[in-house]
């Protein structure tokens, strides 16, 4: 008989009650066909957790099940003890949740500051406070604040799209991918700035394509393969078990790898000696 263990599903978490609690969800898109088949996760208040896991996995799935925008068909979700199960996005707002999707995620024309308006539509009175707290955050912006969103570059809409989140002062923030179709240095900017924001006492849940990178910066970190929970426990813990390289990380060893070769100069190619044989 063979002996299937499941995984600990919050390796590593903290006691106490979670800000964010995420039980068993089941979610998807189309009638009878499921997603996330029964996945979990806890976030404590302070913590920056990671999603990573292949594509497909269902990480955005996820992160839009726990803001309302894909239905939970079954599971509960808990925000500070409080059932929030298949509340609405703009009800999860005035909750203090934050939410930045992997694209589409300015209004390319109206300005910055306009875009930064549109977070706080809820609580217009909040404006000019929030305005100040957040570019703060994001110096960057200040100079640009009256230009128009499209003509910004992927690492500067990246930029309003988490500033505009932050405007209505969220206690979570979910972020996917905020570092996608980013520069290698951009990337490393959008990795401090999420550490920066989790520092001034921003709970945050990041879904990362860079797995090695956010394993790095975060507390703790789920992996995600197929709707379900795979591993978890501590980002550094995670970076160094043999089975999570192999099976998640192994893979962007050998993409690099296969980049490095492919950008190579071809090497002189040899007559083929008799003998030789195809490899
Ligand atoms: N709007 C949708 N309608 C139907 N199926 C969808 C929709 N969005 C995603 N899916 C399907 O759900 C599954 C999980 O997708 P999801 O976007 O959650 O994966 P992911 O882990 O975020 O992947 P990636 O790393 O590529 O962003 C995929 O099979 C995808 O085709
Ligand atoms: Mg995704």
């Amino acid at each position: 008989m063979t002996e299937t263990t499941a995984p600990v599903v919050h390796r590593g978490a903290p006691a106490g009650e979670p800000l964010l609690h995420a039980d068993d969800l089941v979610a998807g898109y189309l009638p009878g066909v499921n997603i996330l088949e029964g996945c979990s996760l806890v976030l404590h208040p302070g913590e920056l957790v990671g999603i990573i896991g292949p594509n497909g996995a269902g990480k955005s799935t996820l992160l839009k099940a726990l803001f309302g925008l894909v239905g939970i068909r079954s599971g509960r979700l808990t925000l500070q003890g409080d059932d929030i199960t298949n509340l609405r996005a703009d009800a999860l707002v005035r909750r203090g949740v934050g939410f930045v999707p992997q694209s589409n995620n300015v209004f390319p024309s109206l300005t910055i500051e306009e875009n930064l308006q549109m977070g706080v539509f809820q609580t217009p009175q909040k404006f000019h406070e929030r305005l100040e707290v957040v570019l703060h955050l994001f110096p960057e912006l200040v100079k640009r604040r009256k230009q128009r969103a499209g003509a910004l570059s992927g690492g500067e809409r990246q930029m309003v799209a988490m500033a505009r989140a932050l405007m209505p002062e969220p206690s979570v923030l979910l972020l996917d991918e905020p570092s996608a179709g980013l520069s290698p240095v951009r990337q490393d900017e959008a990795f401090l700035r999420t550490r920066r924001i989790n520092k001034a006492g921003v709970s945050v849940v990041i879904v990362e394509q860079n797995a090695r990178r956010a394993l790095q910066i975060c507390d703790r970190a789920y992996v995600l393969d197929q709707g379900r929970n795979a591993y978890s426990g501590r980002g550094r813990e995670l970076m160094h078990d043999p089975k999570v390289i192999e099976l998640y990380l192994g893979t962007l060893a050998t993409d690099v790898d296969a980049a490095r070769d492919a950008e190579a100069p071809p090497a002189p190619r040899a007559e083929p000696r008799s003998g030789d044989t195809a490899r």
